[in-house]
């Protein structure tokens, strides 16, 4: 996997992001979803690589398009077969915040993650337990350690104090515990009502001001968090949560031998990766899509991999009636 795919696969988030981001604001969650995955699975056709989905939009009998399992690239159909088609293993999310999208809020972005052959964690659509911070922390986290161990943790690695570290959680009843403990021990909040992917990478990026994610999630979307922060050189580590047997069968059935297994970064993510993401609405990292006069679009991208560190962010503009062409 020497070629940067991420550079070719943001053409496909900036595709799903463009579809989508026409649904914002209208409440019909279905709708854009629908349309990020028209647009991604389309899209997916231009790119030569023999693709294997790991983490997408569910089982085969549920999800008729982009499911686990599926293949995907110009050289699964035959058409770009044989020179530089690399084996790889694709963790994707075409529109992550459904709900952010339907209701016009902050943080929605279009996702894919690249490994080689086997380097994803075939995650159960279970919960999962996650914990991440970006470099400059990377080293003070513990999963198993209690929340309060961490935020003090967190705050010694970056030389604050524990009143000025910002710990980002998913506003759920679920969560009840765990922010009282961390309003305790005296860390300031951010509550997010959607999308813990954009949260989990925003720890990456000093100007967000965010310094640690704890909370319970998407195990798939932690998946996709961990790509994220092997390349940013963050630390995300996870648990799985399960809600009934179903979903235990379920996660052994999926190779899963440990339940209770504490998941390190390159056990979630492991090998070459990358990782590509476009704003659909405008969040903490990424600028949403803007519809400009004209017929035409502008897109705000990060595109990155493990291999060089190199975090590129792309601002395109599109033709809305021609094929898009980035223009960077
Ligand atoms: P969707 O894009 O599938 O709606 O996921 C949004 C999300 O907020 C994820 O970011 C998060 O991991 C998960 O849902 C949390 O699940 P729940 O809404 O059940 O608490």
């Amino acid at each position: 996997m020497d070629r940067n795919l991420a550079m070719e696969f943001v053409r496909i988030t900036e595709a799903a992001a463009l579809a989508s981001s026409k649904w914002m604001g209208r409440g019909d969650e279905k709708a854009a979803d629908q349309a990020a995955v028209d647009a991604m699975r389309k899209a997916f056709n231009s790119v030569r690589i023999n693709g294997t989905v790991v983490i997408g939009e569910g089982e085969r009998d549920e999800a008729p398009m982009l499911y686990i399992g599926e293949k995907v690239g110009l050289c699964e159909s035959g058409l770009g077969a044989g020179v530089n088609c690399p084996d790889v293993d694709i963790a994707l999310d075409p529109l992550e915040g459904t709900t952010i999208c339907a209701t016009g809020g902050v943080g929605a972005i279009s996702v894919i993650a690249v490994a080689e052959r086997g380097g994803f964690l075939h995650a159960p659509d279970t919960y999962m337990e996650k914990i991440a911070v970006g470099p400059a922390a990377k080293g003070a986290i513990d999963i198993d350690a209690s929340p309060e161990e961490n935020v003090r943790r967190v705050a010694k690695a970056l030389g604050k104090d524990v009143s000025e570290v910002t710990v980002v959680i998913l506003n759920r009843p679920r969560h009840e515990e765990l922010i009282g403990r961390v309003r305790q021990v005296g860390a300031r909040i951010h509550l997010i009502g959607d999308g813990d992917v954009s949260a989990a990478v925003a720890t990456s990026w000093n100007e967000t001001g965010i310094d640690l994610l704890l909370g319970t999630g998407g195990a798939p979307e932690g998946v996709i968090a961990a790509a994220a922060l092997r390349c940013t050189g963050g630390d995300f580590q996870g648990r799985l949560k399960f809600r009934s047997n179903e979903e235990r069968e379920r996660a052994k059935r999926m190779g899963v031998t440990d339940l209770d297994r504490a998941y390190r970064l390159d056990d979630l993510a492991r090998g070459n990766v990358m990782f590509c993401a476009t704003g659909v609405t405008a969040g903490p990292m990424l600028k949403g899509v803007r519809f400009l006069p004209g017929r035409r679009a502008h897109t705000h991208s990060v595109v990155m991999r493990s291999q060089t560190g190199t975090v590129r962010t792309i601002e395109a503009e599109h033709s809305l009636d021609l094929k898009p062409v980035a223009v960077v």
